[in-house]
């Protein structure tokens, strides 16, 4: 061995300290040797340090053996001490290996060569004994700096050991009120601390058992135990040792996240819009079940997936991808935060249109999307209605204005052609019998005279029947004297004589009790019925039915003309029609028409013969 070694020799005599010198040189040959003969060396030697070990002779004129042991020993413990002499007795031995002598050689000739193996064994057990002291120290100041609560507690709960660590977590600023608190009286919970003590006992250690613990302020914290029973050599409990770690944080932030993840799905699932939420990369990370019922599909089925792919229809799928993509790359997107409307896709293809409203959210990461999105198929018909039946009405009233325009025409045209022309006439004769009653002078002249006058009369009843006739076209007396019934009968006389078509009227009409509106609004039907019979059908025939069934009246009128279209009857222009259904609306009342291609229309209308609310009366 070529180990340098710093040996302190301590002997009066100078041969034996030669012989330490040979025999420790012929093991290390490179040492070097200090020598004390006197106390004071030996006080410089020990101060000066530096030594791996001490040899030392026990009888000396100026001290003994254990005294230096001691001196040496005081000032470094872990320096061996070898004691080499010829005069100690056993009972020295024994008395110097208790004050932490390392090895002891008798000098005598028999015996020297041991000196420098006994110099390698101290050293090897001073090296260990280094090491474990070091391993001691660096335990010592792992149980001081952990951030982790370390306890040693003792059967009986008294607490033996804790680190500050855990002084710190339970909230105690001195070791020894910590130390004479029972362990029991730190659990919140008495069945949290049965549950730890069972599982002690029965497992012999515990992992992670997260339990509730009081500080010394009163105050509760969560705290994650980790312990293990030590046991002796006869297997009885000793201990039980530990770490506690305060998780009160983490407990806290996974009590909030539970309750905003319960408060977040309690929102989905009653939302009324389907709720969407994509991740950066487009696929779907969240969808309500209001989103399962609008787009058809289930959760499971489409959670990981590109949405673009399922819920877009193609035309528009390349668009959205961009618009992500754009978003990721500039952190702009056109549609975001605002309310747009788009087409969505249905699992079984069929678009919808949907009013979308879209807000990126980013936290610590890539952004996420959410949609919130709305049906707005109803809507969309509904406006479509609204602006049809707008465009309906306009077109009604205009309608109506020109069918009053095209009546007062005709009674201008009749009352100036018929009535206005007879009475020209009988004026004009007026005129003439004035003149001629003031120059009458002879018999001849008085005839001519009584001639015009006779004629005059005639004359009056033809105005009179002219003004009845333009009455009764206007509104048929009838209607108002004789009912519904005879009305229906007159118009379709007059019908016949009109046009020359065949009319069949079928009545099984009892005593009906129908208020004027009804069938004034009855009639009007009928007559734009007859109406369009000869100017759109080309029949040669019409049967008319009237009859009562469950309180209602019905009136059909069938020609056997071309029949009417789907397309003409639908058509916006046809405001005849329209305005028939509209009477019959309005007394709650519907209008059927039927059409066959060469086989002629049916023109149904059905009126309750009393107001509903009557009928419920009743
Ligand atoms: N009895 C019918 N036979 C055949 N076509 C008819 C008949 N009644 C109505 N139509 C068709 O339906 C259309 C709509 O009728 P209507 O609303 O009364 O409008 P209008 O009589 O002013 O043309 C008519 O233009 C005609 O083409
Ligand atoms: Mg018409």
């Amino acid at each position: 061995m070529d180990q340098a070694l710093n040996i302190l020799i301590v002997d009066d005599n100078p041969d034996d300290r030669a012989l330490v010198r040979r025999e420790v040189s012929r093991e290390f040959p490179n040492s070097q040797f200090k020598q004390a003969t006197n106390s004071r060396e030996l006080s410089e030697m020990i101060e000066a340090g530096g030594l791996d070990a001490a040899v030392t002779d026990y009888q000396l004129r100026w001290t003994d053996g254990i005294q230096v042991l001691l001196a040496v020993k005081r000032r470094w413990r872990d320096c061996p001490v070898i004691m080499f002499t010829g005069t100690g007795s056993e009972e020295i031995a024994v008395q110097a290996m208790k004050a932490g002598l390392d090895d002891y050689v008798l000098k005598s000739p028999h015996h020297y060569s041991r000196l420098a193996s006994a110099v390698h064994l101290v050293l090897e057990r001073s090296r260990q004994r280094q090491a474990l002291h070091a391993a001691e120290r660096r335990y010592q100041s792992l149980f001081d700096d952990v951030p982790v609560g370390l306890f040693r507690v003792a059967r009986d709960g008294k607490i033996l050991d804790a680190n500050p660590a855990l002084m710190e977590m339970l909230g105690y600023s001195d070791r020894e009120s910590l130390l004479a608190t029972r362990v029991m009286n730190f659990f919140a919970d008495s069945t949290e601390r049965r549950a730890l003590l069972d599982a002690l006992k029965r497992s012999g250690m515990v992992r992670f058992f997260e339990a509730r613990f009081y500080r010394r302020d009163g105050k509760i914290i969560w705290a994650a135990a980790n312990a293990r029973v030590i046991l002796n050599e006869l297997d009885q409990t000793v201990f039980y040792e530990g770490s506690l770690e305060d998780i009160t944080a983490r407990r806290e932030a996974e009590r909030s996240l539970r309750e905003s993840e319960a408060r977040k799905s309690a929102i989905l699932d009653s939302a009324l819009d389907a709720i969407v939420t994509l991740n950066h990369r487009g696929q779907i990370t969240e969808f309500n079940p209001a989103a399962e019922k609008a787009f058809g599909r289930r959760r499971e089925d489409v959670v990981g997936k590109e949405m673009a792919g399922l819920l877009i229809p193609h035309s528009f799928r390349e668009q959205h991808r961009r618009g992500l993509e754009r978003y990721i790359a500039t952190g702009h997107g056109a549609i975001l935060g605002k309310r747009v409307e788009l087409t969505a896709m249905r699992a079984d293809s069929k678009e919808f249109p949907v009013e979308v409203s879209i807000t990126a959210v980013s936290v610590d990461g890539p952004p996420m999307f959410t949609g919130f999105i709305r049906d707005i198929s109803e809507r969309k018909r509904a406006e479509k209605q609204m602006r049809d039946s707008r465009e309906q009405l306009r077109a009604l009233a205009a309608y109506l204005q020109s069918v009053r325009e095209e009546e007062r025409t005709r009674i201008a045209r009749e009352v100036h052609d018929e009535l206005g022309q007879t009475l020209t006439g009988l004026k004009m004769d007026l005129a003439w019998l004035e003149k001629r009653i003031a120059a009458v002078s002879d018999t001849g002249e008085l005839e001519q005279c009584e001639e015009k006058l006779q004629e005059l009369p005639g004359r009056v009843d033809s105005i009179i029947s002219t003004v009845r006739k333009i009455a009764t076209e206007l509104r048929p007396p009838v209607l108002d004297d004789l009912g519904l019934e005879a009305a229906i009968e007159w118009q379709i006389q007059e019908f016949e004589k009109r046009t020359g078509i065949t009319c069949h009227f079928h009545s099984s009409l009892k005593h009906v009790d129908l208020n004027p509106v009804r069938a004034t609004a009855v009639f009007r039907i009928f007559q734009e019925t007859l109406t369009n019979v000869v100017r759109h059908a080309q029949a040669s025939q019409v049967n008319i039915y009237l009859r009562e069934e469950e309180n209602k009246l019905i009136l059909e009128v069938q020609d056997n003309g071309r029949g009417v279209t789907g397309r003409e009857l639908s058509g916006t222009k046809s405001l005849g029609l329209l305005g028939m259904r509209e009477r019959a609306t309005m007394l709650d009342g519907e209008v059927n028409i039927i059409g066959r291609q060469g086989k002629g229309t049916t023109v149904g209308v059905r009126i309750p013969i009393h107001r509903t609310d009557e009928v419920q009366k009743k």
